[in-house]
C-alpha cells in the first residue's frame, strides 16, 4: 500500500485530489493530508472522506520543519504531493511576502524533510520514492495573442510575486534533482475550474456575483487569454505523472481550451440563464448589464496557453471534460453546495472583496 503524503489538501485542487485518489484506489491507497488551513483551505472540502481508516489529516504549516520532518519519521511516505501554496495573484500583488514565505521556502523545507527521510548512505534514494511539485503555466510568463504555446523548455519569466514565488519554488526543486539526483517531477499546469475553488477566482466570484445580482468585474478590456481546465483533468494528470513520469522531467498539463475573460463571464451568464427555473427568483438577475469593466490588474499577464504535447506522447495522458460540459457541472455544483458558498464568503471574504473591488 502506498502512502501519500499530500500538502495544502484542503484546498481547491488538493481536495479535488484527494477525492480523485479514493474514488480511483478506494482502500488501497494511505494519504495524510498535511494542511494549515489558511483563508483558502476548508476542511468542509474533505467531510465525505474525513472518517476513512485510510486518511489523516494533520493541522500544519509545510513551513515548519518539526512537524513536517516528525510525519516523515512516523511514516513511511512513499510519494509527496506538494499543492500548498498560497495560489491567488491579486493578493501576491497587494502582500507578497507571504507568497516567499510558504511558496519559497516552505518548498525548501519539504524538499530537506522528504530528502532527509529517502537519502540512503551512498547518496542515492530509496527506490519508488518521487516528490510531485504541483506548479503553474505563469513561470512562463507572458504569450503574444494568438501566437505560441508553452512548451517544457520555454524560459522562466514570470511577472506576479505569486508567479515569482511559483518560478523560485519550481527552480529549488530543479536545484535539488539536478545536484542530489533527488526524484522528483514537476507539473505545471494551466487555470483549473471546478468544485470547492475558492470564489476569489474569476469562476466562482462571477457566478457568486451574478446569483446575487452583484456586479461581474472584468478586469482591464477583457480580453486576456487563459487556458482552462476542468480540475479532475489535473488531478488524473499528477496521477499519472506521479505513476509513468520519467524522474526529473518537467510536465506541461493543459486542455487547449483558451478563452478570453469576457468569453467565459458571458458564458456563465448564459449557463445560469439556461440552468436556473423560471420560478427561480435569481433568473431576473442574471444578466449582461452586470458586466462591469473594472482597473486592469497591475502586471496583468495578456495570454497564457499550454503545449501539453509531452505528457500526451509519454504518459498518455489526455483532457476528458469539454468546456461546455465542465462550466455546467461547475455551476450545478455550486447551486448543490449554496451553504459552502455562504460560509466561504462569511467573514473575512467580505473584507477582502470590498478591498480588492473597492466597494
Ligand atoms: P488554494 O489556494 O485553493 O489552496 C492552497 C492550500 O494550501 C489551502 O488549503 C491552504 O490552507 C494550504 N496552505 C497554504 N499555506 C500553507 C502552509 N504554509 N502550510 C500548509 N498548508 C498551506 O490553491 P489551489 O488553487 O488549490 O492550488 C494548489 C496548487 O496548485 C498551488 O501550488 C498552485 O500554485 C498550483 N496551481 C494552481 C492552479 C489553479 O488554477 N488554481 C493552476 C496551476 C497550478
Ligand atoms: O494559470 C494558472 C494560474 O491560474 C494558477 O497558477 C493560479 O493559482 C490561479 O489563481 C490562476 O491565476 P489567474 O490569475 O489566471 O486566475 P484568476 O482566476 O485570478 O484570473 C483569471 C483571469 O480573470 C485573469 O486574466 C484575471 C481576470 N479576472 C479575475 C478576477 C478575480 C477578472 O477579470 N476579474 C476578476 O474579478
Amino acid at each position: 500500500m502506498k502512502t501519500y503524503l499530500v500538502t495544502g489538501g484542503a484546498g481547491f485542487i488538493g481536495s479535488n485530489f484527494i477525492h480523485y485518489m479514493f474514488n480511483k484506489y478506494g482502500d488501497d491507497i494511505r494519504i495524510i493530508n498535511l494542511d494549515v488551513l489558511t483563508y483558502a483551505g476548508n476542511l468542509e472540502n474533505l467531510k465525505d472522506i474525513e472518517n476513512r481508516d485510510n486518511y489523516t489529516f494533520v493541522k500544519g504549516d509545510i513551513c515548519d520543519k518539526e512537524t513536517v520532518s516528525r510525519i516523515f519519521t512516523e511514516n513511511d511516505i512513499d510519494y509527496v504531493v506538494h499543492f500548498a501554496a498560497e495560489s491567488h495573484v491579486d493578493r501576491s500583488i497587494k502582500n507578497p511576502e507571504v507568497f516567499v514565505q510558504t511558496n519559497v521556502l516552505g518548498t525548501a523545507v519539504m524538499l530537506n524533510c522528504a530528502k532527509a527521510a529517502w537519502e540512503q548512505e551512498d547518496g542515492s534514494f530509496k527506490e519508488g520514492k518521487k516528490f510531485l511539485h504541483v506548479s503553474t503555466d505563469e513561470v512562463y510568463g507572458s504569450l503574444p495573442e494568438g501566437n505560441g504555446y508553452f512548451y517544457e523548455d520555454t524560459p522562466y519569466s514570470p511577472h506576479s510575486p505569486y508567479s515569482a514565488s511559483k518560478a523560485s519554488s519550481d527552480m529549488l526543486v530543479k536545484a535539488y534533482m539536478d545536484t542530489y539526483k533527488f526524484p522528483a517531477n514537476i507539473t505545471n499546469c494551466s487555470n483549473n475550474y471546478g468544485p470547492y475553488q475558492f470564489p476569489e477566482k474569476l469562476i466562482p466570484l462571477m457566478i457568486n456575483n451574478a446569483l446575487s445580482g452583484k456586479k461581474l468585474p472584468v478586469y482591464g478590456d477583457g480580453k486576456n487569454v487563459r487556458d482552462w481546465l476542468y480540475v479532475a483533468d489535473h488531478a488524473k494528470a499528477i496521477d499519472m505523472v506521479i505513476n509513468k513520469g520519467r524522474l526529473f522531467e518537467t510536465y506541461n498539463v493543459g486542455g487547449h481550451n483558451e478563452k478570453q475573460n469576457i468569453e467565459i463571464v458571458n458564458i456563465i451568464i448564459e449557463t445560469l440563464q439556461e440552468t436556473l427555473d423560471d420560478s427561480d427568483s435569481r433568473k431576473a438577475l442574471v444578466t449582461k448589464d452586470l458586466i462591469t469593466y473594472v482597473e486592469d490588474r497591475k502586471g496583468h499577464d495578456r495570454r497564457y496557453a499550454i503545449a501539453p504535447d509531452k505528457i500526451r506522447k509519454e504518459i498518455g495522458w489526455e483532457p476528458e471534460t469539454m468546456f461546455k460540459d465542465g462550466i455546467k457541472l461547475t455551476i450545478k455544483w455550486y447551486f448543490a453546495h449554496e451553504d459552502w458558498m455562504k460560509n466561504v464568503t462569511s467573514g473575512d471574504y467580505q473584507k477582502y472583496y470590498n478591498d480588492m473591488y473597492k466597494v
